[in-house]
């Protein structure tokens, strides 16, 4: 099993890339740290707390706070996408307000996210998978002040930017908006990176299909079931209500048919590699543009004549160019089967 840190910001999808990280077979989650982004770092970090106690994760697993602003710039928050608090529609859900969430809070201690991820790298036997799903400001401190933890990543995997596609601009992806200098200096890290951009995540689409599923999975014998009146599991009522909060702030700020799980894609990518197609490029991150601030610069035709290191000279990037969907979505409802029955 591959041994994986998720550094993220939950955030809808974050959650889902959190259930598949801890329910995914080829996958050990060992830990978890959390930056500001999709809402600010302290919501972050408890909402982050409350998915763990809501997924039934094992209690050795324990969420760190991280950083609270991007390395120069001013802090961005996505409450348009994500709702006040990161997690809009799970206010007063059961599952997120239980005194486990407390004890798992404790259980942190005063620890910040660049701490524990040093700690834990540092003790893992072999090496580890950073799956990155947020700003990538704590991993540009972990390995500015700790360049020899390089060598216990065998990758870093992360979901951002776009090739000539974003979100939040034109051009730019909001996990590499928010702090691209983070991005670059990660980007220039001399260990494989795997990106999954925008181009992807944007057909990893949770459509009306797969929410049937989700809900009617738990009563195999119903013929006809209304999605709003089904009785179901406490967890897959969780996930229902993630996911069609995240539904309809993407139908009202994109008019998408279905939410982009964008994070999750990524957490595939480390248990099912073979379910992308992907090449590698020199990526880097536009940190001056009047009009592309944060737009990731995919070197698609090799101008620069780079060579074949993952460092500053390098194709730096392994770019994942297509996703096998369908089996995207089995996996994530296998996942919830099996968190089910915990
Ligand atoms: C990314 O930004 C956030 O909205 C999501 O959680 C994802 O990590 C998509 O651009
Ligand atoms: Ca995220």
């Amino acid at each position: 099993r591959k041994k994986v840190w998720l550094d993220c910001d939950p955030g809808h999808d974050d959650a889902i890339a959190l259930l598949m990280g801890l329910y995914m077979p080829e996958i050990e989650l060992i830990g978890v740290s959390t930056v500001f982004g999709n809402t600010n770092a302290t919501d972050t970090y408890q909402n982050a707390v409350r998915l763990l106690h809501a997924f039934a994760a094992p209690a050795h697993i324990t969420a760190y706070p991280g950083a609270v602003k991007p390395l120069i710039r001013a802090a961005r928050i996505d409450a348009e996408i994500h709702g006040a608090h990161g997690l809009g529609g799970t206010e007063g859900l059961a599952a997120f307000d239980h005194e486990e969430v407390q004890v798992r809070h404790q259980a942190a201690g005063a620890k910040g996210a660049v701490q524990a991820m040093a700690e834990a790298f540092r003790a893992v036997q072999g090496k580890l998978t950073l799956v990155s799903t947020g700003p990538m400001t704590n991993s540009a401190a972990l390995f500015s002040a700790y360049p020899e933890l390089v060598d216990k990543v065998e990758s870093v995997v992360f979901m951002g930017g776009g090739v000539g596609l974003g979100n939040r601009s034109p051009v730019a992806e909001y996990n590499i908006l928010c702090d691209p200098e983070a991005a670059q200096i990660v980007f220039d890290l001399p260990i494989p990176k795997v990106m999954v951009p925008l181009n992807v995540t944007h057909t990893a689409i949770f459509d009306e299909d797969a929410v049937t599923q989700l809900v009617t999975r738990a009563h195999p014998t119903s013929a006809h079931v209304s999605l709003d009146s089904v009785p179901t599991s406490p967890l897959r009522h969780t996930l229902y209500t993630l996911i069609h909060f995240f539904a309809s702030t993407y139908k009202a700020v994109f008019d998408f048919d279905g939410p982009p799980i964008h994070d999750a894609v990524a957490m595939v990518y480390v248990a099912r590699p073979e379910l992308f197609e992907a090449r590698r490029y020199r990526v880097d991150v536009e940190l001056a543009g009047l009009y592309t601030a944060g737009e990731t610069v995919v070197d698609l035709w090799d101008y620069r004549k780079c060579d074949d290191s993952w460092g500053p000279t390098g194709k730096n990037i392994l770019l994942t160019e297509k996703l096998d969907v369908p089996k995207f979505i089995d996996l994530f409802l296998e996942c919830v089967d099996k968190a089910d029955k915990v």
